[in-house]
């Protein structure tokens, strides 16, 4: 025997006037003498179901009455359009069956603190506002693997369980690996997406990626998704064309199809509808500049801090594409600028808004002896470097590619205060459960 719903709220506007069975959680109940009025969700929608003393028995009266919030139930009643209604639609409830009677439930529509709220996760991700976010969440995923798949990019899965670090060993989470010594969880797929480019030419992986960053910002998870394209036979200039066309893909297919969340997280949409190509492009130093005129005490050749990228981000109604870094705040694989040894051909989208980077992108150093000399520079072991220094014995190309923060990506476009609620569970350094 099936049990699965055959009607859901999401498909009540086809069934106005029938007769249909929806199942549910209780959201929100009030009462009105002889009426209840139950407001059901079922992960679809939500609905206003009514029912009315005089239409149903004494035995589905009394369910109704004892519904708690949370209690999952069945309801049957006769569809009618209600534009006054949460979602457009009403139930004269004619049937209902209790399925299981929630315990009083932690989470009330009152004020929670955020740790209260991070403690309970697992309830707290069936609030509607978590719902609309976790929504949109799915919906940029697939604008991210619709987007390559449909722009000649070949999916390639790089491990997560790896020998080496990729953006510097200060953040490397670690493991004994059997009899092979450490290994670390992946903090980039990007030196394998660098060998799936040479062989596919244009690839991405996307998958979750992990830093123990020490540091507690609302910027920052331990456990992140990333996308990372890889290009071969693309220069800086094609790798920032692909960026902007990638993030104007993605938040204006937000905007079109997540309309109803977008407005559930009071959203100033207006602000997303200018995300349209081109973006500034501006150079390290011009950035320096915007700080200097701002009367930030910047030092020529540091790395941006995130209060920095605020104010830079603030100058553009549009992310802004700031290129060209000093070479020592930037990793051991980026190109050095043939036209200027001090910087490398590396790329940071900041995001409008405050929102800070969500992009961190470069060319790859293409030539064996110099890459060479930037391990050694960097400190790092060269024997773990020498399958990545295969890709310049054999059939070097110039190559570029990037990486996207999934969460950052989703808070700026939800307009959310912390990366926390951009994932269903949160890891961050002082937070490794529910
Ligand atoms: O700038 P990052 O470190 O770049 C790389 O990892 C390159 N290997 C990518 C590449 O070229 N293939 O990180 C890229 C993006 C950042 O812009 C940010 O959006 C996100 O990853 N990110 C984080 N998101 C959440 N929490 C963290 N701790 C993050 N660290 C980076």
């Amino acid at each position: 025997m099936s049990i699965k719903p055959k009607f859901y709220i999401k498909d009540l506007k086809d069934n106005v006037g029938e007769e249909v069975s929806l199942k549910g959680w209780l959201y929100n109940k009030r009462s009105s003498g002889k009426i209840k009025f139950l407001i059901l969700r079922d992960g679809t929608g939500y609905v206003q179901c009514v029912v009315f003393k005089g239409n149903v028995s004494e035995e589905v009266f009394d369910a109704a009455d004892k519904l708690t919030q949370e209690s999952s139930f069945e309801v049957t009643g006769k569809v009618k359009e209600e534009p006054r209604s949460i979602g457009g639609y009403e139930l004269d409830v004619t049937d209902l069956k209790i399925i299981s009677l929630a315990q009083e439930y932690p989470i009330t529509p009152k004020e929670h603190g955020i740790e209260f709220l991070i403690d309970n996760r697992h309830l707290w991700v069936r609030s509607k506002r978590q719902v609309a976010i976790l929504k949109v969440r799915a919906r940029v995923v697939k604008a991210i693997r619709d987007f390559f798949d449909s722009h000649g990019f070949t999916l390639f899965d790089p491990p997560i369980i790896t020998p080496n670090a990729c953006e510097g060993t200060s953040t490397l989470f670690e493991m004994d690996y059997f009899d092979l010594g450490k290994a670390y969880l992946t903090q980039s797929g990007q030196l394998y997406e660098e060998s799936g480019a040479l062989a596919l030419g244009k690839v991405y992986s996307f998958g979750p990626t992990f830093r123990a960053e020490k540091s507690k910002t609302r910027r920052h998870l331990t456990e992140f998704w990333m996308v990372e394209p890889e290009m071969a036979f693309y220069d800086l200039d094609d790798d920032m064309d692909l960026a902007e066309e990638f993030i104007e893909y993605v938040v204006q297919t937000v905007l079109n199809d997540c309309k109803e969340e977008l407005n559930i997280l009071e959203r100033d949409t207006s602000k997303l509808e200018n995300i349209k190509r081109p973006f500034p492009r501006i150079s390290y130093t011009e950035a320096v500049e915007i700080l200097k005129k701002k009367g930030v005490d910047f030092q020529w050749g540091n790395d941006f801090g995130g209060a920095d990228e605020t104010l830079i981000g603030e100058e553009f109604d549009r992310p802004v594409m700031i290129h060209r870094y000093p070479t020592e705040v930037k990793a051991f694989y980026m190109k050095r600028d043939p036209e200027n040894e001090k910087v490398v051909l590396a790329v940071d989208v900041i995001a409008p808004e405050g929102y800070g980077e969500i992009i961190g992108g470069s060319q790859r150093e293409d030539n064996l002896d110099l890459l060479l000399q930037r391990i050694k520079d960097h400190g790092l072991p060269q024997s773990y470097f020498e399958w990545y220094l295969d890709l310049r014995r054999f059939g070097s190309v110039p190559h570029s590619g990037f990486g996207l923060g999934l969460e950052r990506t989703v808070s700026w476009i939800c307009g959310l205060e912390h990366l926390r609620e951009a994932i269903p569970f949160p890891r961050m350094i002082y937070r490794n459960t529910p």
